[in-house]
């Protein structure tokens, strides 16, 4: 068993961005060819010329999850330079600024922000998912990762339409990986905490990155390369007995009561 990725063709969706971008070098680096997908296409040539420059094969192609046709053009494209597809990464969401700051609770949502969160990260996820399922259907192998939040798991007071996006996401895992496992396709989701990509640091409100900070086990926060290891693995062989499961990577922050900190501290006091 190996956790050699060489001959698999990969497309890792918003590859240009923090954790796309350290998946695209990571899938490179154990032998993938890499299609970088993201709706910049300036910074997805960046990515790709980068790895090309490394001496690894790799392309980039411009897509829109939103639009249908731009992501049948994607799986088009990638079955016309390499023939097959072994390695879907749905990592691509929205995550901008304006949406972070108009994003709270349910009372407040806008339906605007609902159907733009849910059109990107689960409707796109999923034209990405039925794409990539009937060329691994003709192959009779596959693997797929669906990149979830942590944030599904637990209740917060914002981000009410990423998290619940989120939580569709996983289920989606779940059903390709019941009905697709004993075709060879295997689909698990990745499930972040707060991770330092430029995004989440610099759309999330300071004090929330402190509280999580605070509520993170382990001495530091995850960054990319954290959350492009985890995916690498979850498509490597060496996985290939892990099906339809959520792997949390997120130093443990959801795993535990709140202020468990000061818990410790009242504890130390007597
Ligand atoms: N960074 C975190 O703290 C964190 C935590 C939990 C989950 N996640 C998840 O990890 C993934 C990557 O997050 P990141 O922090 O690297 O963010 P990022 O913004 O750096 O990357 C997202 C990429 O997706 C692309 N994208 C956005 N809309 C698109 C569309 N319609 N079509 C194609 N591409 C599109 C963006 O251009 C960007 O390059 C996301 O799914 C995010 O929800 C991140």
């Amino acid at each position: 068993m190996s956790s050699s990725l060489q001959g698999r063709v990969a497309i890792v969706t918003g590859g240009a961005g923090g954790i796309g971008a350290a998946t695209c070098a990571v899938l490179a680096a154990r032998g993938a060819a890499v299609v970088v997908a993201d709706i910049d296409p300036s910074r997805a040539r960046a990515v790709a010329d980068g790895l090309a420059r490394d001496g690894h094969d790799a392309m980039a192609v411009a897509v829109d999850l939103a639009e249908e046709a731009s992501v049948a053009a994607l799986f088009e494209a990638t079955v016309a330079r390499y023939g097959r597809l072994d390695i879907l990464d749905n990592n691509a969401a929205i995550l901008t600024p304006d949406l972070a700051r108009r994003d709270l609770d349910m009372a407040s949502m806008e339906t605007e922000v609902w159907d733009i969160t849910f059109r990107v990260n689960v409707r796109g996820t999923m034209l990405c998912c039925r794409q990539a399922l009937r060329i691994m259907e003709g192959q009779g192998a596959g693997v797929i990762v669906n990149t979830a939040s942590n944030l599904a798991l637990q209740g917060n007071v914002i981000q009410a339409a990423y998290s619940a996006s989120k939580a569709a996401v996983i289920q989606m895992t779940r059903s390709i990986a019941t009905s697709h496992g004993k075709r060879g396709i295997r689909c698990n989701a990745v499930l972040p905490g707060l991770t330092g990509s430029a995004a989440a640091l610099g759309n999330l409100p300071p004090r929330l990155i402190e509280i999580v900070t605070e509520e993170t086990l382990t001495p530091y926060l995850g960054d990319p390369m954290d959350i492009a290891h985890t995916v690498a693995f979850l498509v490597s062989d060496e996985a290939r007995y892990i099906t339809g499961q959520t792997i949390v990577a997120d130093g443990g922050t959801s795993i535990h009561i709140p202020g468990y900190a000061r818990l410790a501290e009242m504890v130390a006091g007597g």
